[in-house]
């Protein structure tokens, strides 16, 4: 296994049914460069309910809102200086913004689930600017799984988590970066990290000149927080971290030169060590794993540094105790 490149046949033809899907309060689910997402027009609440009820979301988990640039975002949220500097450096890209919500900005309260804050974005995936672009709407989209499960990295794993509800899906080949955005919140006095994804919690300080409060670790006794549900991310195996190796019976998830080479059961996210690789690979693999049915799937170590840091918040909450 390796990351695929990202090989698709989209068509225009698709991309309008999609826009003509969304503008008529329809579900549709997309490609962005981290994951696949559940999209509803966001000023639209009954299509915004529609998508608590497919995911079987609880409703106090706001959603982020998706925008095909930052002219259209600021006509949603109130920018400061350390969000312009951050939307100039990685938008569009796997970034996701706290910021506050403009008054009668005309997106659905069940979005935000009531608070006064926006978590927005702008992707970078072809197909997503093409599907914004299109719809002429902001589209509300959490990841495309049923609450609680792994995010998808491909049209396969969605068409996996909704069979037969109809859903239209856009195929835009497997997510490059494969963990979930991001989320930086700018709203508070302090900059804080809501969530470690592939964009560092060093770049975002080099970019906005300040320190920024790291992401809680996941723990089954944190409270339960917007997003900092502990179990989330859950294949139906058993994760055991820290692994030396795998016992008899055991799927095995390993990283870097030293680890066991790919086999029966068992995964080397990146043999080179590469951690961008290795978040692209994680998703797929744990849904891979899981298909084979190991009552537990052992972890070897992985760095803590960079975009290790991401990995393995989504490992530990995987390997939380499920509610
Ligand atoms: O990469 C991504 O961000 C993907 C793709 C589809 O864009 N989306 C995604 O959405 O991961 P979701 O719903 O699975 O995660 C959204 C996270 C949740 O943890 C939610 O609690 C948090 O964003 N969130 C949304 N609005 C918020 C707000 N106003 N304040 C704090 N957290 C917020
Ligand atoms: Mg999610």
């Amino acid at each position: 296994m390796g990351v695929q490149p990202a090989s698709f046949s989209t068509t225009n033809r698709e991309i309008d049914a999609a826009a003509a899907r969304i503008r008529d309060g329809h579900l549709v689910a997309f490609p962005t460069e981290t994951v696949y997402g559940l999209g509803a027009d966001a000023t639209n609440g009954e299509a915004v309910a529609r998508i608590y009820e497919t995911k079987q979301r609880p409703h106090f988990n706001p959603l982020i809102v998706h925008v095909s640039d930052r002219n259209a975002a600021d006509r949603l949220v109130r920018f400061n200086d350390a969000a312009s500097r951050l939307a100039g450096a990685f938008w569009p890209g796997p970034l996701t913004l706290i910021l506050p919500a403009k008054e009668n900005n005309g997106i659905s309260s069940l979005v935000t689930a009531g608070l006064d804050t926006l978590a927005i974005r702008v992707p970078e995936h072809p197909v997503a600017r093409a599907l914004l672009e299109t719809a002429g709407r902001p589209v509300a989209a959490p990841s495309a799984n049923r609450s609680g499960r792994v995010s998808p990295t491909s049209a396969a794993h969605v068409a996996d988590e909704f069979q037969d509800t109809g859903i239209m899906v856009l195929d835009g080949g497997s997510s490059r970066s494969g963990l979930e955005s991001t989320i930086v919140d700018l709203a508070g006095k302090h900059p804080a990290i809501l969530r470690p994804g592939t964009i560092t919690r060093e770049e975002v300080e080099h970019v906005i000149g300040q320190p920024a409060q790291p992401a809680p670790i996941p723990s089954p006794s944190a409270p339960t927080a917007p997003g900092q549900l502990a179990s989330h991310y859950a294949p139906t195996a058993t994760i055991r971290l820290n692994a030396c190796r795998a016992n008899p019976g055991e799927a095995l998830i390993g990283f870097g030169p030293d680890a066991p080479a790919a086999g029966d059961m068992v995964v080397n996210l990146s043999p080179t060590g590469d951690l961008r690789e290795a978040a692209a690979n994680l998703f797929d693999t744990l849904r891979t794993l899981d298909q084979q049915a190991p009552g537990t799937i052992a972890v070897m170590p992985i760095p803590d540094t960079g975009i290790g840091v991401a990995i393995n918040d989504r490992l530990k909450r995987a390997a939380a105790p499920r509610a």
